[in-house]
């Protein structure tokens, strides 16, 4: 088609057509056919693989990267061999300490929720579904395991549902205090206890429905908003944020390091870029938990 043929309101036509092009899911089952293939991030950022040369664990990590399932089933219950488990021992014990000291309420009354139901524990990594029978009781979202960080626009299309893409494998015991991509620690000590208050859900959810369909662009600006509200907020003087709440180092970084936080911006957020292999450059700050679901709420009403 040749666009310059066209008049001036057939352009906008085309374009507007270009737009809905996108495939969306319209039901949480289309979920099961979204590109799930993850990235190499290992290779992307150029390091070596901590415990690649830990044979079993590298067999292992394999196992649980290269298995999928239906949005719709149980989640089967991944192995996690006793070293898996150490490794979740030794960070739980250092995370509950400063999430007393620094988490957002929500995010600590949840996480006592979940210990007092015995589905957390600092012996061993919790099953997904184990993680699902609470959430469902909660706000109805369901984690459902991919290989590693997949692309943003099946990720968010997955919230639209109040499905969040969760990976299972955890990192190797040698470098417990870091990870070079999320793992489980993520996912079950930053994101799971913030999917189980309303209205954080709720506003997860919001980002995703705005992508469905959306065109690159507007997917790389909610990804922004979700990465420097979901990932990296701040209420109060308290972190919302599961990049910094499953992350040792990091919530040290952003409490005691003195980091400067800035008033929500919607405008310099969509300007930023994605910082995923070291310490943030900004974090964002809201006074208290509805104003940052009014801000995300605002900025995703502009794309
Ligand atoms: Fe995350």
């Amino acid at each position: 088609m040749v666009i310059s043929s066209l008049s001036f309101r057939s352009t906008k036509r085309f374009f507007a057509t270009v737009r809905q092009s996108f495939w969306y899911p319209r039901s949480r089952s289309d979920l099961d056919t979204v590109d799930k293939s993850y990235e190499n991030f290992v290779e992307k950022l150029e390091i070596s693989y901590p415990g690649s040369d830990d044979v079993d664990y590298m067999s292992w990590l394999r196992s649980v990267r290269n298995y999928s399932t239906s949005v719709n089933s149980e989640v089967p219950d991944v192995f996690y061999p006793d070293q898996a488990n150490k490794t979740w021992s030794l960070l739980y014990a250092r995370l509950r300490e400063l999430h007393y000291l620094y988490a957002c309420d929500e995010h600590k009354s949840n996480l006592k929720d979940l210990e007092n139901l015995g589905v957390y524990t600092g012996e061993k990594i919790p099953q997904l579904s184990q993680i699902n029978n609470w959430l469902s009781s909660k706000t109805g979202f369901k984690l459902i395991p991919v290989g590693g960080i997949i692309n943003a626009r099946s990720f968010l299309y997955g919230l639209a549902y109040r499905v969040f893409l969760s990976t299972r494998y955890i990192r190797h015991i040698s470098v417990p205090f870091y990870s070079p991509e999320p793992d489980i620690v993520h996912e079950l000590m930053g994101h799971v206890p913030l999917f189980g208050n309303e209205e954080l859900a709720e506003f997860s959810q919001e980002i995703g429905k705005k992508s469905l369909g959306a065109s690159d662009a507007d997917i790389e600006k909610l990804a922004k908003i979700y990465f420097y509200s979901i990932e990296f907020g701040i209420v109060g003087d308290k972190i919302l944020g599961a990049g910094i709440l499953g992350s040792c180092k990091e919530i040290v970084h952003v409490k005691e390091d003195k980091c400067d936080f800035i008033g929500w911006d919607t405008k310099k957020i969509l300007s930023m870029d994605f910082t995923l292999s070291s310490y943030q450059p900004a974090y964002y700050k809201t006074e208290n938990l509805s104003e940052i679901k009014k801000s995300v709420m605002e900025a995703c009403n502009l794309i």
